[in-house]
């Protein structure tokens, strides 16, 4: 069903040498501008979300316009998987690669119990370096992780296989 999103993917424009020369960035601030197109991509969303999910872990910062939305949208309680230097409790980190440079991500412990199903999500998968330190910080505090989601997937950069390969099921709405 490659064509079944071609409305939300004809409002993701490409952004050609940003951050970098020879990076193609796919750009959701064209699909968050369109109120309708945020409600279908959030309803297409939330439809394939497995029953059983405890909470919805997003990343910074995109990620968390997606976490916000699917959370509405379910009525289920989120997990904010943060830049380095942004929470005040208890916390844990992991330092990650990414397409063009490095970065950290941190999460509060003692919220997930052990054992909670969490989704993690964000808006774009590329390499997959930023889902995977999402998995480990899940993982350290305690949660299970069995599905991601992500409006874009840059599949030949082979993150969601990556994902695929760690037993996680890793789905989009747009390739
Ligand atoms: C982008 C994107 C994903 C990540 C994907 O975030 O929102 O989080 O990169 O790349 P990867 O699969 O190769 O790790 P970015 O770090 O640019 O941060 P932002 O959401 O704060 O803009
Ligand atoms: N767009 C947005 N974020 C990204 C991209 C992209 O093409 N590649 C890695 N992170």
């Amino acid at each position: 069903h490659h064509h079944d999103n071609d409305d939300l993917r004809s409002l993701i424009r490409t952004v050609p040498d940003y951050p970098k020369p020879g990076i193609m960035f796919r750009d959701v601030s064209t699909l968050l501008l369109d109120g309708a197109g945020f409600r279908t991509m959030i309803d297409r969303m939330a439809a394939m979300v497995d029953s059983d999910t405890k909470f919805i872990a997003g990343i910074e910062a995109r990620g968390f316009i997606v976490a916000a939305g699917l959370s509405y949208a379910l009525g289920l309680g989120k997990v904010m998987l943060r830049k380095p230097g942004k929470l005040p409790g208890a916390k844990i980190g992991v330092d990650y690669e990414l397409e063009y440079g490095s970065d950290r991500l941190e999460m509060h412990i003692g919220h997930v119990g052990a054992g909670d199903k969490i989704l993690l999500v964000d808006d774009l998968i590329a390499t997959g370096g930023t889902a995977l330190a999402g998995l480990d910080l899940i993982h350290q505090a305690g949660g299970i992780v069995e599905q991601s989601l992500f409006i874009v997937d840059l599949p030949d950069l082979g993150g969601a296989d990556k994902l695929r390969h760690s037993g996680i099921k890793a789905d989009s709405l747009i390739c």
